[in-house]
């Protein structure tokens, strides 16, 4: 089959905010405790933390690190993570049914954080916690010194100020499942008054506010409305989640999920486009795509672990190759919708739905889905360009008119190359390219292709990883049925 794009280095849509590549850690399974934080591995640091991931997340060069969660942070303490390692609480987390031995909290984060090159994106309870909690958080964290929490937190050894510059207002308040939901309202007003009292404390930071956990929640639409009237000008960002399946083994469905996220996010940005002209405003609030992946191996595999057990291994994804397309077509969506979406977090980074996992007291190894988001994070940095694509089109359950091929395009900051993001999803054809409006020459043409849709990489072996294609004319491109490609044209 064919596809045409039509593509110029002049046709930007957005400069790509750098948040666009940002990742989560969640007290949650063995994302921290056996996952960045294992004191007595071989290669952990002074502070506990395995040094041996840093060859796989440094490179990511991730701008946000989300933390503690989740559903974690709705009865999580913020004090009971600080100070004195042997002083601190254990207790039962009821988000994850784990013991939760606070080892690690926000002083240790931010500084892992930071080590890596990458901000904390740091999360305030608003389940069983209060604006007063939240506010103090942030003294703890953003002043200086002289108040009672900013010289506690030097007395713990943090003389500087972490300066924490973006805030999550609570987590999926919306679900049932979370620790002390809210009806719209609830939350509404708590999280304008919490949002009210921080920018009091520190008017530099910026806050996200929670929107519906995601598109198929009973409340979506109401629930963004009713926040965004309240809170609009205390918020700077809205936030989206959402995850991908595959539980029925319907590969053309599943491999929709970029067309079904582009919808979710027109929607939500349409919302906030009604509500800006609804308040007669002069702001606007951005969308915080803070929680995307694909996550359905655990759930059918069904391999729960015991309750109150630590560390309690859970949603460890073995990602495959046809979840690596669909984490592909994911990007190409984040990408072309860069001039509303402003922050997006992989969820989540180590062991948990993670792209990186670790064997305790053994190896750090990368999943298939690693590799089309280490592309992106290098490739996908400048100015997003306007495409119009033709390509065949497919009929499946979910959706109707999904396009075999996923596409975008960045122009990189130097403006020397433009860098093409393309899947082919179909799964037994190729696709030749005809490309209309740039010159230009492929300087690089990186591939993942001729894989079993079910093959895997494990701690013992990858197999599945991205190749070198041969260069050839730009027209002459032809796409492997199911591939994720990389091309990088030189203008
Ligand atoms: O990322 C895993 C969980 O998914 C998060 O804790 C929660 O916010 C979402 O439901």
């Amino acid at each position: 089959m064919k596809a045409r794009i039509n593509l110029s280095a002049d046709r930007t849509l957005s400069p790509i905010d750098d948040r666009l590549y940002s990742s989560f850690v969640e007290h949650m399974g063995r994302a921290i405790y056996t996952g960045i934080y294992e004191p007595g591995h071989p290669s952990a640091d002074e502070n506990g933390f395995r040094q041996d991931l840093i060859k796989w997340i440094k490179p990511l060069n991730l701008s946000y690190i989300r933390y503690p969660g989740g559903n974690f942070l709705s009865g999580y303490n913020w004090k009971d993570g600080i100070g004195n390692k042997a002083d601190r609480p254990v207790r039962r987390d009821l988000a994850w049914f784990a013991i939760e031995p606070n080892q690690v909290g926000v002083n240790e984060f931010v500084s892992w954080c930071r080590k890596l090159g990458a901000e904390p994106m740091l999360g305030v309870n608003l389940g069983t916690g209060t604006p007063a909690e939240a506010t103090e958080l942030l003294e703890y964290c953003n002043v200086a010194g002289g108040t009672a929490l900013s010289d506690l937190r030097r007395s713990h050894g943090w003389e500087k100020p972490h300066n924490v510059r973006l805030w999550c207002l609570g987590n999926e308040m919306d679900g049932p499942w979370q620790i002390c939901g809210k009806t719209a309202q609830e939350y509404a007003r708590i999280a304008h008054e919490t949002a009210k009292m921080m920018k009091w404390m520190d008017p530099s930071i910026e806050l996200v506010a929670c929107g519906s956990s995601n598109r198929e929640m009973p409340t979506f639409g109401e629930w963004e409305r009713t926040v965004l009237r309240s809170c609009w000008e205390d918020v700077d960002y809205l936030s989206l989640h959402s995850y991908y399946k595959d539980l029925d083994f319907d590969s053309p469905s599943f491999l929709s999920c970029g067309e079904q996220m582009d919808g979710f996010i027109k929607e939500v940005a349409g919302i906030c486009a009604q509500i800006k002209q609804e308040l007669k405003s002069e702001k606007d609030v951005y969308l915080s795509f803070d929680e995307w992946n694909v996550w359905y191996h655990f759930q059918r595999d069904k391999k729960e672990p015991e309750k109150w057990t630590f560390p309690r291994a859970i949603e460890e994804e073995e990602y495959n190759f046809l979840d690596a397309l669909a984490v592909g077509s994911i990007i190409t969506t984040l990408i072309n919708n860069s001039d509303t979406v402003k922050i997006s977090c992989l969820a989540q980074l180590v062991n948990v739905l993670a792209p990186i996992m670790t064997v305790p007291g053994g190896p750090a190894w990368v999943q298939t889905t690693y590799w089309p988001f280490l592309h992106a994070c290098t490739y996908g940095r400048g100015k997003a360009l306007k495409l119009d694509t033709e390509s065949p089109v497919y009929n499946c359950k979910a959706m109707d008119t999904v396009p075999y091929l996923s596409s975008a395009a960045v122009l990189s900051e130097d403006g020397r190359y433009v860098t093409l993001f393309l899947v082919n999803k179909s799964l037994d054809e190729e696709m030749r390219l005809i490309f209309s409006g740039i010159g230009g020459k492929m300087a690089e043409w990186i591939s993942m292709e001729g894989y079993s849709i079910y093959d895997i990489n494990t701690a013992e072996g990858s197999t599945v990883l991205p190749t070198k294609k041969p260069l050839c004319d730009l027209n002459e491109t032809v796409l492997s049925a199911a591939s994720w490609n990389v091309i990088r044209v030189e203008l």
